[in-house]
């Protein structure tokens, strides 16, 4: 019997059979998230249209070509969410998060519609998960947004992992690069397909992301925009680069990386999977394509006629995280001694390298399940003590410059002021055996 009707193009249903999967990632977020102090926010699947055309870009595919668009009864222009980027931060505009504590660190999860050709990896409506911290533009924190996400896909078990980086600079030195970039790009003009040559005036950098394979051919030997980035912007590349160092993460700089979203500015990354199939010459990366991307949006508040807030995030593809678990038979279970309760021990940082180090110790501490507690984003001791004060912890780790240097920890008590210093290695195993005493042992 022929079936009258099917589930629209490009979208799917999520069968009972699929759901440990969908369930496995979304705990798994939700641990990570909890780890790293983000929480959850909702935004509806609806925003006005203006909100994406002024955040993503009039002139990107996302916008110009994408979106499910439609007036409503009551005369509203609107559209179904083509990313979650937008509508956080005009969340958090609406209600005016610049008053609580910055960063702002909040995740999500959700359907989201774009009106794309489907293929392998590439739906109409597809789920998403997202990290976004705002209102703090440290170098720390893009090197904590790309670590969260890749730890995700670690703990759901992706062996092979790269993260491909770059920084497209700002405002400041974006201008200058288009120039250079729109004088090589003239040059080629008829070498381009005929979306990127009418690109060629409005938004070159653009050209950078079209997938067609001639234009693929121009960027080859197009310039570089590391290589034009003003100091501010190279300064807080060579950071972000220090805290992939430090964190030991696989990356390699992709200078060709430049997203396909408008409001990026400094940091952009993407993380894919290079496994190629046992006996197969077809990779899999371009098979399901990028699992997560993601950078830092400076401008984004602005553009949505907002206060001058920064802000970095990254968002997976759910599906496609879904498509390599299955091919992969991936484990669905989830570990049950997940952290829990709240944190006994509170990591504090002062100077660069120390900040750098305890970024990698909490890591570590995470992989140990050990609950933490941070203040990444404060640089003065004092703020980041009475923080520990107000969460009521008895135990602070101090990570200072001689510390950072010489590879230990000094170890205060918080009820006492009795001070120990314990050697980096052998911190994450003496603070678990510890956080069950009450004094130091001298
Ligand atoms: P995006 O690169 O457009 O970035 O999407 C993020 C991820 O969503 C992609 O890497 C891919 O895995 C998945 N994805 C995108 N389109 C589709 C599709 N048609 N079908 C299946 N999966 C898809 C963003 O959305 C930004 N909001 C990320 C971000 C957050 N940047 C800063 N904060």
């Amino acid at each position: 019997m022929k079936i009258k009707y099917q589930s629209l193009t490009g979208m799917h249903d999520v069968l009972p059979q699929e759901q440990a999967y969908f369930k496995k990632i979304q705990k798994t977020v939700e641990s990570v998230s909890n780890y790293y102090s983000f929480e959850k926010i909702e935004t509806p699947i609806l925003e006005f249209t203006e909100v994406f055309q002024k955040a993503v870009g009039d002139d990107t595919d996302i916008v110009g070509k994408e979106m499910y668009t439609f007036r409503t009864k009551g005369g509203d222009m609107v559209s179904l969410r083509p990313e979650g980027t937008a509508g956080v931060m005009r969340s958090y505009l609406e209600h005016g998060m610049h008053n609580l504590p910055q960063p702002v660190k909040l995740w999500y999860t959700g359907p989201f519609f774009r009106y794309e050709r489907p293929q392998a990896g590439r739906f109409r409506q597809f789920h998403q998960f997202g990290f976004e911290a705002i209102g703090d533009s440290s170098p720390s924190i893009d090197g904590q947004i790309i670590q969260m996400s890749y730890d995700v896909l670690k703990e759901l078990g992706f062996k092979n992992l790269t993260i491909e980086v770059n920084s497209i600079g700002d405002s400041e030195c974006r201008p200058y690069f288009r120039k250079i970039l729109m004088g090589y790009l003239k040059s080629k003009r008829s070498s381009l397909c005929s979306d990127c040559q009418r690109r060629l005036k409005e938004n070159p950098l653009r050209i950078l992301d079209c997938k067609e394979e001639k234009c693929q051919r121009v960027k080859a030997g197009a310039p570089q925009v590391i290589d034009h980035l003003c100091e501010a912007c190279h300064a807080h590349f060579k950071e972000v680069l220090e805290f992939l160092d430090e964190l030991e993460l696989p990356y390699t700089l992709n200078p060709y990386l430049v997203r396909g979203l408008d409001y990026y500015t400094k940091t952009v990354f993407e993380i894919v999977d290079k496994t190629k199939p046992e006996g197969s010459a077809d990779d899999p990366e371009t098979a399901v394509g990028t699992l997560i991307g993601g950078g830092r949006y400076d401008n984004l508040s602005k553009m949505l006629g907002g206060r001058d807030v920064p802000g970095c995030g990254s968002a997976a593809g759910i599906e496609r995280i879904v498509a390599l678990m299955k091919s992969r038979e991936m484990k669905t279970s989830f570990s049950k001694d997940a952290v829990s309760g709240p944190p006994k021990i509170f990591l504090a940082q002062l100077g660069q390298l120390a900040k750098r180090k305890s970024m990698k110790l909490f890591e570590e501490f995470r992989s140990a399940k050990i609950p933490v507690a941070e203040s990444f984003s404060k640089d003065s001791l004092k703020t980041q003590l009475r923080t520990a004060n107000k969460l009521n912890i008895k135990w602070v780790l101090i990570f200072g410059q001689k510390e950072a240097l010489e590879d230990f920890i000094t170890l205060r008590d918080m009820d006492t002021g009795i001070q120990k210093e314990i050697k980096l290695d052998k911190v994450v195993e003496e603070m678990s055996r510890l956080t069950g005493k009450e004094k130091i042992k001298k």
